[in-house]
């Protein structure tokens, strides 16, 4: 019989999140310890991971310091930390300009941080788990991996880049037991969008688009990371969790009168 009352259970598994300083990465990391998991948070700004884990409770949850950016930091943290059973990953970056204005550096930036340091968190963790024969790796996309607007090129780029990166991960690493996937959020209240809110407009504007009407707060993004880690999640992999509030679902532009 299945233990449906504990499928969303996560005791005795070590989760491991890229991010937890602030927005969704810092709630996944509350939501999952809540669910029984031992988290290491995990962030280029360590004072902010350590107020993630001053807002969990007791010692489910320890800060560390680590920089994607560099790759022999990454290759240090898998020595360090132990067998992790859950990678989920949140660190991204956006330049909002036009192709026109973007510069080299500008691109190299967005690049090396959504895409590249990805590639080199799942080649890292992702070897680990499937020596071990077991896994979770969660990374998130975006409504722009599949939906543009003038000004997100490469960040847009990136997410349907990173979509790619961790299907072709799910097919490589399923043999071995290892699930990969992806969450694709609409428009989320971080410090990640901040310019967005500063404007009212563009805020507005926002809210409208999605069949909720509304932006969501980053804690209602960790439902999905606590599915996608559980054995609730079991059979998933290769997928594309939109967590939207139903932006891509809906053209938005026009109510058609009766
Ligand atoms: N907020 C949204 O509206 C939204 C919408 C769609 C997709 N997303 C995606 O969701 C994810 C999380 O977004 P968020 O809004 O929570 O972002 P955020 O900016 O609030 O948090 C990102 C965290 O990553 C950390 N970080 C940055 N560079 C790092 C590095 N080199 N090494 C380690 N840590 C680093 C930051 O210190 C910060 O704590 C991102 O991948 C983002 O693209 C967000």
């Amino acid at each position: 019989m299945t233990d449906y009352a504990n499928l969303f259970r996560l005791d005795g598994k070590h989760v491991l999140v890229i991010g937890s300083g602030s927005g969704i990465g810092r709630e996944s990391a509350l939501a999952l310890a809540a669910h029984g998991a031992r988290v290491t948070c995990a962030d280029r700004d360590l004072p902010a991971a350590e107020q993630t884990v001053a807002q969990g409770n007791g010692s489910q949850l320890v800060a560390y310091e680590l920089d994607v950016l560099d790759d022999d930091a990454i290759t240090r943290a898998v020595d360090e930390l132990g067998d992790v059973d859950v990678l989920v990953f949140t660190a991204a970056t956006n330049v909002r300009k036009r192709i026109l204005d973007y510069t080299s550096e500008d691109f190299d930036r967005v690049v090396a941080l959504n895409l590249r340091a990805s590639f080199q968190l799942v080649r890292a963790f992702g070897k680990q788990m499937a020596e071990r024969g077991s896994g979770s790796i969660i990374g998130f996309s975006s409504i722009r991996g599949t939906t543009v607007e003038p000004g997100q090129s490469v960040y847009a780029a990136t997410k349907a880049g990173l979509v790619q990166l961790l299907r072709t991960a799910a097919a490589e690493l399923g043999p071995s037991g290892v699930r990969v996937n992806a969450i694709a959020p609409g428009v989320v209240e971080t410090p990640l969008t901040a310019q967005i809110k500063a404007n009212q407009a563009w805020y507005d504007a926002y809210a409208q688009k999605g069949a909720l009407g509304r932006w969501a707060g980053p804690e209602e993004l960790a439902g999905a990371v606590v599915y996608l880690a559980s054995d609730a999640a079991s059979f998933v992999t290769g997928s594309v969790l939109a967590v939207d509030g139903g932006w891509t679902a809906v053209d938005g532009r026009f109510d058609p009168p009766n």
